[in-house]
């Protein structure tokens, strides 16, 4: 789509060389030409008037005046009477280079994919009456640079808000917002690098790319730990050389399986003998059916937990939104961190979400989606008990995501495979795994933004792939 410029004149990268010995207009004209040719002014493209480009090259009017009937003669520019003088659209030679294509996803009946909420559901009326509420009394300073934790009053009603749900010792003072859990893990890891960390664990299964992502970037070595039943495997991380751990202990990520009791303990105990830290990846904490959502690990130790939230799956991925609890000891290494990569998150957009929590708006959306997510949670158990009585679900108790157990013998990627050709995105367990190994044979089926009646469809469409009967 070309340009239109508003109001004032386009720049257009023109040179007039006086000493050349060429004539001013032919220099003029030549480089519209090639600049037309060549599609760096595109069909359509509106160009400066007569007199603001030749204020601009210090030309007589008269002379860019002609410089224009020349190629309107010649089919590069067209002018209408009353309007600007735009590029014609047969004026290119050369096709401008192609943007490049977005990712484009193929239509599906349904798409299990995980990690995302109910897109439809963002609560846009409410986000748009928290954002005129926040631009309308916003103070004028706080147009200016800020404090690079973030906005007091977001992290005021955050800290609150995590006290209050998530059972955090959370302390304004030692919050810092930041653009999601990708940025919190990166910081967090890149603080731990600067204070003398070499080796990170991550669970496994978990987010293997992630985590060896964030590290890489931050000069530390990712290594995998198991995880069972009861969690992550303590004394299996203890017999490593790390001195940091990326957990997901409210809903493991992705088997679902909450952190055993005794397991909270005596991690933190390994963090205190170690002076190690863990990294608490609370994503999706709010969402839990069969009971008190599971409290946050920081709330047991605030020393030795940087808890990482986001309102990716409560709100959106899009509005890049989250936070971190510190502990004191890692505040100001943080805080520059932060400051060095984007100097603070958005101001009025910490403070949309603030005016959000504050008024109430926030928790009435996570009443409501607890409520879409329960019922898809249901359209998938009877679909599955319907036509692949074979599959057992497990993780189910929170979230938008479950684990399905193929029976043995089914391929996983020839599931998934022969899914798609059905137009069906289904997504196996191997890719969450860091040997990504396709046994046992699984998915994780995510179903926060798929409808009832896509799940019972997309169920039906691939029952006999999943393996019919024990
Ligand atoms: C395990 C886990 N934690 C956290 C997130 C959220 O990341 P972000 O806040 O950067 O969107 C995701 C996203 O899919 C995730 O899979």
């Amino acid at each position: 789509m070309p340009v239109q410029w508003a109001g004032l004149s386009p720049e257009l990268l023109l040179k007039v060389d006086r000493d050349s010995g060429d004539r001013l207009s032919a220099q003029l004209e030549g480089q519209l030409r090639d600049a037309i040719r060549t599609g760096r002014l595109q069909a359509g493209e509106r160009l400066p008037s007569s007199r603001e480009l030749a204020r601009l090259l210090g030309l007589s009017r008269g002379l860019v005046q002609d410089c224009y009937a020349q190629l309107q003669a010649e089919g590069y520019l067209v002018t209408r009477v009353g309007s600007a003088t735009r590029v014609a659209d047969c004026a290119q030679v050369v096709p401008a280079p192609a943007a490049p294509r977005p990712a484009h996803r193929t239509r599906l009946i349904a798409d299990f994919r995980h990690g995302v909420p109910d897109l439809a559901s963002f609560p846009v009326a409410d986000w748009l009456w928290a954002t005129r509420e926040a631009a309308r009394t916003m103070p004028t300073a706080e147009l200016d640079y800020g404090d690079p934790r973030g906005s007091s009053a977001l992290r005021e009603v955050v800290a609150g808000y995590l006290r209050r749900v998530r059972g955090a010792a959370a302390d304004p003072a030692l919050t810092v917002v930041c653009s999601g859990y990708a940025q919190g893990l990166s910081l967090t890891l890149r603080a731990l690098a600067h204070r003398g960390s070499r080796i990170v664990a991550y669970e496994d299964p978990g987010g293997p790319g992630t985590a060896r992502a964030a590290a890489e970037t931050s000069g530390l070595t990712a290594v995998p730990v198991p995880v069972d039943a009861g969690g992550v495997d303590v004394a299996a991380l203890d017999a490593g050389g790390a001195r940091a751990v990326i957990v997901t202990p409210a809903h493991q990520w992705p088997t679902g399986v909450v952190l055993a009791p005794e397991r909270r303990h005596a991690l933190i105990a390994w963090a205190q003998r170690r002076d190690a830290y863990i990294i608490e990846d609370d994503y999706d904490a709010e969402f839990r059916y069969d009971r008190e959502p599971v409290g946050s690990l920081q709330g047991l130790a605030a020393d030795r937990v940087i808890s990482v939230g986001t309102v990716s799956k409560s709100l959106a991925p899009a509005l890049r939104l989250g936070w971190l609890l510190c502990p004191p000891a890692l505040i100001e290494p943080l805080t520059d961190l932060k400051r060095i990569a984007d100097r603070g998150s958005p101001a009025l957009d910490q403070l949309a979400l603030a005016r959000l929590v504050e008024s109430g708006r926030y928790d009435r959306h996570l009443r409501r989606m607890r409520t879409t997510y329960a019922a898809r949670r249901t359209a998938l158990v009877t679909a599955l008990a319907q036509h692949a009585p074979a599959v057992r679900l497990s993780g189910l108790a929170a979230g938008f995501h479950a684990v399905a157990h193929l029976p043995a013998g089914v391929e996983e990627p020839a599931v998934v495979a022969a899914a798609r050709e059905r137009g069906v995105g289904l997504y196996g367990m191997s890719e969450c795994r860091t040997s990504t190994c396709p046994t046992p044979p699984q998915l994780v089926l995510g179903f926060g933004n798929v409808t009832e009646r896509a799940i019972t469809e997309g169920i039906g469409a691939v029952a006999e792939l999943l393996g019919t009967g024990p």
